[in-house]
C-alpha cells in the first residue's frame, strides 16, 4: 500500500483555489486559524490547497474607498470557494449605509448568488455546562439546521429616506418572489430529507404578506416531500420555543431578517456564538464559508477569539463544496476531541484557564 502511494500522490492531488477574505477585527486570526487547520487536514488527506487573499469590508475601505472592490468580486468568482472571516467595526459605524463594511458582505452575497446560507447549531456535550438553558431543557441535547434565505427580503429592499407627515422619515421593504421562496424551500425540504425529516417553516404570516406567499408556497411544496413533516411557526413564538424546547427542531426554513436573529439566539444556546459556522450556497455548491459572529473589535488583535467557528465552516466547506467528506469529518471530530478534553478559549472559559486562538487552533491540529 505505502509503495505505490507517492505515485497516486502525484496523480491524484488536487488543489483547491481559495478566495479568503480575512476583513476586520478578528477576521485576520480567525482565518489565519483556519488556514493552518486546511493546511494541516490537506497534508493528511492529500489535498492541496492555493489560498489568495483579497480585501473586503472596514480594510478594503482604508485601503481604496471602497467596502468591495471590484478585484475582491473578481477574484472571488475566480476561486473554487471562499472562506471568510468577519466585517465591521467602530471605526467605519460613522459611514452612511451604503459604504458600510456591512455592505460589502451583502454585496458579494449577492455577486455570488448565495440564497442559502446553512447555520447548523448544535449541543456538544462537552459545552453542556456553558449552555445557558436549564439542564432538563437540554438533557436530549440538540441538533438544528438553520436555512437561512440570504439574497432576498428586506435586507435587499427597496429603502431610503423621505419626508414623511411627521418631518424626517426612514424605510426599508421587505419582498419576496414566488422564485426566491421556492428555490429556498426547496433547499430546506432536500436539507431535512437527509436529516431527521422534519422541517419548521418560520414567518409572521399573521401580519406580512411576504409572510403569506411563504407560507402558501412550503405548502404548495411540501406535496412533493410526503416523507417530510412540514409545520409552521410564527416567528415570535419561535423565538421562545428555542429556549423552551430547543430538541423539537430539525430543519428551520426562514427569511433573511428572521434567519438573522434566530440563528444569533441559536448560537447562544449552544455555549458561545464563536461556535457556530456558516455555509452560503448558490445554485453549484462551492459557495462562501464564514462563521456566524461579527468582528469583535473589542477582542481584535489579541489573540483571544474562538477560532471554532471559522474552524467548522472550512469542513463545511470541505464537505459542500468539495465533497472531501472525510477531510471535513476529521476536522469535526478534531474539534470534538479538543472540546472533550476541556480545552476552551476565553469565551467558553468559565473556571479552567482560556486558551489563545492560536493555542486553540494547535490543540485542533494536534487531535487531527
Ligand atoms: C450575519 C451578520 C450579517 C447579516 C451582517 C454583518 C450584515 O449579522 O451574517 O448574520 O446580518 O447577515
Ligand atoms: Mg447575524
Amino acid at each position: 500500500m505505502q509503495k505505490g502511494k507517492s505515485v497516486l500522490h502525484e496523480v491524484s492531488m488536487k488543489n483547491y483555489k481559495i478566495g479568503l477574505l480575512k476583513g476586520d477585527g478578528i477576521g485576520p486570526e480567525i482565518v489565519d486559524s483556519a488556514v493552518r487547520v486546511l493546511g494541516a487536514v490537506g497534508k493528511k488527506f492529500d489535498i492541496g490547497f492555493t489560498f489568495t487573499p483579497y480585501l473586503i469590508g472596514g480594510v478594503a475601505i482604508d485601503a481604496c474607498g471602497k467596502p468591495l472592490p471590484d478585484e475582491t468580486v473578481e477574484g472571488c468568482l475566480a476561486s473554487d470557494s471562499i472562506l471568510l472571516g468577519a466585517v465591521g467595526g467602530p471605526k467605519w459605524d460613522v459611514l452612511p449605509g451604503n459604504v458600510r463594511p456591512e455592505k460589502a458582505l451583502l454585496g458579494i452575497r449577492a455577486a455570488m448568488g448565495l440564497f442559502t446560507n446553512l447555520r447548523p447549531a448544535k449541543l456538544y456535550p462537552a459545552l453542556k455546562g456553558e449552555c445557558p438553558l436549564r439542564e432538563d431543557i437540554v438533557a436530549n441535547g440538540f441538533d438544528i439546521m438553520i436555512v437561512r434565505e440570504l439574497t432576498g427580503g428586506i435586507y435587499f429592499g427597496e429603502r431610503g429616506y423621505r419626508e414623511g407627515k411627521y418631518g424626517e422619515e426612514a424605510y426599508d421593504t421587505e419582498s419576496y418572489s414566488r422564485m426566491e421562496i421556492e428555490r429556498i424551500v426547496r433547499v430546506a425540504f432536500e436539507t431535512a430529507r437527509k436529516r431527521r425529516k422534519k422541517l419548521t417553516s418560520i414567518d409572521k404570516a399573521n401580519v406580512l404578506e411576504t409572510s403569506r406567499l411563504w407560507r402558501k408556497i412550503v405548502h404548495e411544496i411540501a406535496v412533493e416531500y410526503p416523507d417530510v413533516e412540514v409545520s409552521d411557526m410564527l416567528v415570535d413564538n419561535a423565538a421562545m420555543q428555542l429556549v423552551r424546547n430547543p430538541s423539537q427542531f430539525d430543519v428551520i426554513v426562514t427569511s433573511n431578517m428572521f434567519g438573522d436573529i434566530l440563528s444569533d439566539e441559536a448560537s447562544q444556546i449552544t455555549g458561545s456564538i464563536g461556535m457556530l459556522p456558516s455555509a452560503s450556497l448558490n445554485e453549484g455548491k462551492r459557495g462562501l464559508y464564514e462563521p456566524i459572529h461579527g468582528s469583535a473589535p473589542d477582542i481584535a488583535g489579541q489573540n483571544k477569539a474562538n477560532p471554532i467557528a471559522t474552524v467548522l465552516s472550512a469542513a463545511m466547506m470541505l464537505l459542500y463544496a468539495f465533497d472531501e467528506k472525510d477531510a471535513s469529518e476529521a476536522i469535526v471530530s478534531a474539534v470534538d476531541k479538543v472540546l472533550e478534553a476541556g480545552y476552551r478559549t476565553a469565551d467558553l472559559a468559565h473556571g479552567v484557564p482560556a486558551l489563545s486562538t492560536t493555542e486553540m487552533t494547535d490543540k485542533i491540529i494536534e487531535a487531527l
